[in-house]
């Protein structure tokens, strides 16, 4: 067999931080400790944190550098000029509003667009985007293509909108109680599935027909950008920034975790092309994030995601990071290990109720597996399925046909070994998978459950 392709990273180390792997045993008695939930390890206890690629990035030279030109002024800080311009330049919005991360931007354009009542459709849920539109009065519609809900289906764009399911949507409630479409671009729950230009541009035409804004949430939009490029015909040679600002044309504005594609460690913003959406919006900013000069970053912050959203355009940049995961998920596939494919942008998702087919989805098995995993390598991944999806108001579970474990690949962090360390791991596993057991909650908060659930093992 081939090996899969791994272009060499294009940047060399400055600074290294230490890690170290913790016994087996020591593992056991942390991950019991923290009720088998990955969320509540120690960090020290982790060896190889593929958690999340939220605010896990490496920060380049430059960014460091501009750290210590923060201005930190309470009003009108240079660095967040810096930031409104790339934004308006790299985006196209005309507006643009800070905030402390991605879910910030989500409660100000939720506050400010939903009415009790109103439907929000999207291309399948994020649980923090669809708590915000829950805590607003409106009602999250997924609208995705079925191949969105199906890991085997070789759709190239597993995270296109169904014209015809959000058309319905529009007929049977009445275009006037669709305030927006969110449309996530890439799609994190579907396995971090991009989102065609020809969707894009087909959405945002039937969207001003019947007067819906679109907004994007925009937090992995430069590794969507990336898939056009590869994979969408009459795409190939233009630069990353050109098909960035053509996505961005078909929308009305769109939110931002700076967490993930802008390289830093904390910050967001929403950007939108309407006044009157804007200054609504940073009349709650002032309340739930700070003046909207600094939306609850500090100047050095505003100055370091301005300088990553530059260099995330960087098509050497994104290819090496696509292909990086790419590479984990062929590791895996060699061994014939279930994960949903085609590989997406930022993670490699593995099909858990394929994995621990003996359990039951009330069994938990995407929380379970995240749990071995970690006893088995020190490798720190994320359940993403019945216990993400929470429950519905009539306080039964959600059943999301999706079942998996986040293996989420941080930016510029890890090297080819690391990854091989996470893929030999779950190999064995996966051997011997018969062998394990389920969870079941023995605390459970109301709201976003995963951060926080404990769990104990069933016998
Ligand atoms: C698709 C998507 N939207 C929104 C958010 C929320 O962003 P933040 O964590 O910066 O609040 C995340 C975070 O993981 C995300 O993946």
């Amino acid at each position: 067999m081939s090996k899969p392709e791994y272009p060499p990273p294009p940047y060399r180390v400055k600074t290294v931080e230490m890690m170290e792997r913790k016994s087996r045993e020591e593992r056991q008695k942390a991950i019991k400790e923290a009720g088998y939930n990955t969320f509540l390890l120690d960090s020290e206890d982790v060896y190889i944190d593929l958690l999340t690629d939220s605010g896990t990035s490496a920060m380049s030279d430059e960014q460091w550098a501009g750290l210590m030109k923060g201005d930190e002024a309470y009003a009108g800080s240079d660095n967040w000029y810096n930031l409104e311009n790339t934004v308006q330049k790299l985006y196209g919005f005309d507006y643009v509003v800070p905030t402390h991360q991605g879910r910030g931007a989500e409660n100000l354009i939720s506050q400010v667009l939903i009415s009790e009542g109103d439907y929000v459709p999207g291309n399948m849920y994020f649980t923090t985007t669809r708590t915000h539109i829950e805590l607003n009065g409106g009602e999250f519609v997924d609208v995705i293509i079925d191949e969105g809900h199906n890991p085997q289906s070789s759709h190239e764009f597993k995270g296109n909108v169904d014209l015809e399911k959000y058309e319905e949507l529009i007929r049977n409630v009445g275009p006037e109680n669709i305030p927006y479409i969110n449309i996530g671009v890439t799609v994190n729950m579907a396995g971090g599935q991009p989102v065609s230009m020809n969707n894009l541009k087909k959405v945002s035409e039937l969207s001003r027909e019947n007067d819906i804004k679109v907004i994007y949430d925009a937090t992995r939009c430069v590794e969507n950008a990336y898939f056009i490029k590869e994979r969408e015909e009459g795409y190939e040679d233009k630069t990353i920034k050109e098909i960035l600002r053509e996505m961005m044309s078909y929308a009305d504005g769109c939110t931002m975790s700076g967490k993930k594609d802008c390289l830093v460690n904390i910050g967001g913003f929403l950007a939108v092309d309407d006044e009157d959406t804007y200054r609504e919006a940073t009349q709650l900013v002032v309340v739930y994030e700070g003046m909207s000069t600094y939306g609850g970053m500090a100047g050095r912050d505003m100055e370091a995601m301005a300088r990553g959203l530059r260099e995330a355009v960087n098509y050497d940049y994104v290819n090496h990071r696509v292909k990086q995961v790419e590479y984990l998920g062929e590791r895996l596939l060699e061994e014939d290990v279930p994960i949903i494919t085609p590989v997406g942008g930022h993670a490699v998702f593995l099909d858990a109720k394929k994995f621990l087919p003996h359990l039951q989805q009330d069994e938990l098995p995407a929380q379970t597996l995240a749990a071995e995993i970690y006893v088995e390598s020190g490798v720190r991944s994320m359940e993403r399925g019945i216990v993400s999806a929470g429950r519905a108001e009539d306080g039964s579970h959600n059943y999301p046909e999706l079942e998996t474990v986040r293996l989420t690949i941080p930016r510029r962090v890890y090297t080819r070994p690391h990854l091989d360390v996470a893929a030999d791991a779950i190999i064995d596993l996966y051997a011997e998978s018969e062998d394990i057991s389920g969870l079941k909650f023995v605390y459970e908060p109301p709201v976003l459950r995963f951060f926080t659930a404990r769990f104990e093992k069933l016998d």
